[in-house]
């Protein structure tokens, strides 16, 4: 079991495994909805690259959860910083965990108050359980709009500050989210 679970020094193979996947879909559906806004409108743009991005998106705010449980649950490994950077390094899952939920909750508000069916990969349809209301449903495509550029350099930043730990500080903190390692430092 405890190679599933966190310890105080690494990450274990669900959060690694819950990192990974959902950092590559971000990334991939940052892209896929540019592009996706961007087609000629018609029935293959909101039928199949509209559904299959709402598909994903939900599937995102549920992992979303239940990633925020398993941290809640599992100790998470010490700061490999101290004082003013340990400070940004918290600030940073903040705000790395905050765009996650404007970004999923923003698209899925759009669809709700706007009462567009989310076909869940065209297996079933997600119940519109929010009232009509194109003001929200505008308002949250204006959000979803904004954090999607706020998200691309929150990444960028991320995966520098990353870089950055791994090749100047020389610590461990790209590598316990990475490979299994024996020894902390
Ligand atoms: C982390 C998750 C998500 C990311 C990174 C993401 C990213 C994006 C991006 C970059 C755009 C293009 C924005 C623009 O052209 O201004 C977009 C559009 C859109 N997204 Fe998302 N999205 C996510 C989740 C969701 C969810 C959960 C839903 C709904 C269930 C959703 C529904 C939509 C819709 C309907 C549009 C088109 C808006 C329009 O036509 O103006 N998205 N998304």
């Amino acid at each position: 079991m405890s190679k599933w679970k966190n310890t105080t020094h690494e990450f274990g193979l669900i959060a690694k495994l819950l990192h990974w996947v959902m950092g590559l879909t971000i990334i991939s559906m940052l892209a896929f909805g540019f592009i996706m806004t961007s087609m000629p409108p018609g029935p293959v743009k909101w039928n199949f690259y509209y559904m299959i991005h709402k598909s994903v998106g939900v599937t995102l705010l549920v992992l979303l959860f239940v990633r925020l449980v398993w941290r809640w649950i599992n100790p998470t490994p010490m700061l490999t910083v101290t004082g003013f950077m340990a400070l940004i390094a918290r600030f940073s899952v903040f705000v790395l965990y905050g765009a996650m939920f404007t970004m999923t909750l923003s698209g899925f508000i759009m669809s709700e108050a706007g009462n567009y069916p989310i076909t869940f990969f065209n297996l079933f349809t997600i119940p519109v359980i929010m009232p009509l209301d194109s003001d929200i449903s505008s308002m949250a495509a204006r959000v979803h709009s904004y954090a999607a550029f706020a998200t691309i350099g929150i990444v960028c930043v991320h995966i520098l500050a990353a870089l950055f730990h791994h090749f100047i500080l020389k610590d461990s903190v790209l590598t316990r989210m990475w490979v299994r390692k024996k020894r902390f430092g």
